[in-house]
């Protein structure tokens, strides 16, 4: 459950804990659980309770093993973010001191190649975390050219979306997208790597189908939500993400609850109304350190961000409102 065994090596950790600062007595939600290396840290740092929760049924059985350590210290169930305030309600939890999201995949489901999420190894084009919805081989069959570009841009950052959209639906009319390499090798045609470029050409179009067939940006925005709803008062709330499109959803989300949303000046905090928004968020993004990115590669586009609850109930806002159009 520790050290050597750790299948997932968490990322910001440190930074995370020293955002947190554990106190016993207090209720903490590790949003997504995964090998528990949050949890872990936070339950073995005082007589504190965490809640937990996967949508990913694997973590269940590290979630068991958590259970024997730790008792009623520690409750997980399997859920999603845009489920957190039933999580709470079914534990009968009113208030949480500290939430957590580490977005993004695991080291198990990314280094599992049955759970078709990686474009080096050979797989099923699944890419679901949890077990339903449509699979990545499902959702490629049905899309629309155009649709997919779109979303391949959006999600993906990807600059050739256009090309690449076309290529696959050429093949996929030839035959059936089914597996991880038949995908890479696609777009490796449509989007040849550059010399010396480090990143692999699918890598954009992998993280954009997976963002989009996991609804990821809806569930982070339904989930930082969720979280301002349910903190204390000088609670808070620490998300990492690892690629632009996530930070920028925390970042606005942040900005907007606290009343410093770039697009309404008249909204600005001021010393008189300050105390009506619901957030105060560090403005700054953390990253990691040289000596994390060299223990641990997967580390090196982590960005952490958090931000402070006030007294203030929170605004009701949108996904629009903060700048995402919703592309389903
Ligand atoms: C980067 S891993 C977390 C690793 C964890 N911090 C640890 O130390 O082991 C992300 C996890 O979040 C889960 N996840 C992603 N989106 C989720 C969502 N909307 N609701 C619940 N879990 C989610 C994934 O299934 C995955 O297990």
């Amino acid at each position: 459950m520790n050290g050597e065994n750790l299948k997932h090596k968490p990322v910001l950790l440190e930074e995370v804990l020293s955002v947190i600062k554990p106190k016993a007595g207090e209720v903490y939600f590790d949003t997504t659980f995964g090998w528990g290396g949050y949890t872990a840290k936070i339950l073995d740092s005082c007589a504190c309770k965490v809640i937990a929760i996967d949508q990913d049924p694997s973590t269940k059985k590290q979630a068991n093993e958590f259970k024997k350590k730790y008792g009623e210290r520690f409750e997980f169930i399997q859920s999603k973010f845009s489920q957190i305030s039933n999580v709470l309600q079914k534990l009968d939890i009113k208030k949480v001191d500290g939430f957590m999201f580490d977005i993004g995949v695991s080291s198990m489901q990314l280094d599992n190649p049955e759970r078709g999420f990686s474009f080096n190894k050979d797989g099923p084009l699944d890419m679901r975390m949890s077990s339903d919805g449509l699979t990545a081989a499902e959702f490629i069959k049905s899309i629309d050219e155009s649709e997919l570009a779109d979303i391949l841009y959006n999600y993906g950052d990807e600059r050739k979306s256009r090309r690449i959209a076309r290529y696959i639906c050429q093949s996929r009319s030839e035959s059936n997208i089914d597996t991880t390499l038949q995908l890479a090798s696609i777009v490796e045609k449509a989007n040849p790597k550059k010399h010396n470029h480090k990143k692999h050409s699918a890598t954009k179009t992998f993280q954009a189908i997976r963002i989009f067939i996991n609804d990821e940006l809806r569930e982070l925005f339904n989930g930082l939500s969720a979280a301002e709803e349910s903190l204390n008062v000088n609670g808070k709330i620490c998300v990492v993400t690892f690629h632009s499109t996530e930070d920028k959803i925390v970042k606005n989300y942040f900005n907007k609850s606290s009343g410093s949303d770039p697009s309404n000046y008249k909204n600005l905090p001021t010393s008189k109304n300050e105390s009506s928004h619901s957030l105060i968020p560090f403005k700054k993004a953390i990253k990691p350190t040289d000596n994390e990115i060299s223990e641990n590669i997967r580390s090196r586009s982590a960005k952490l961000r958090w931000a402070k609850k006030t007294d203030a109930k929170p605004n009701k806002f949108t996904l629009d409102d903060i700048g995402f159009k919703e592309l389903n």
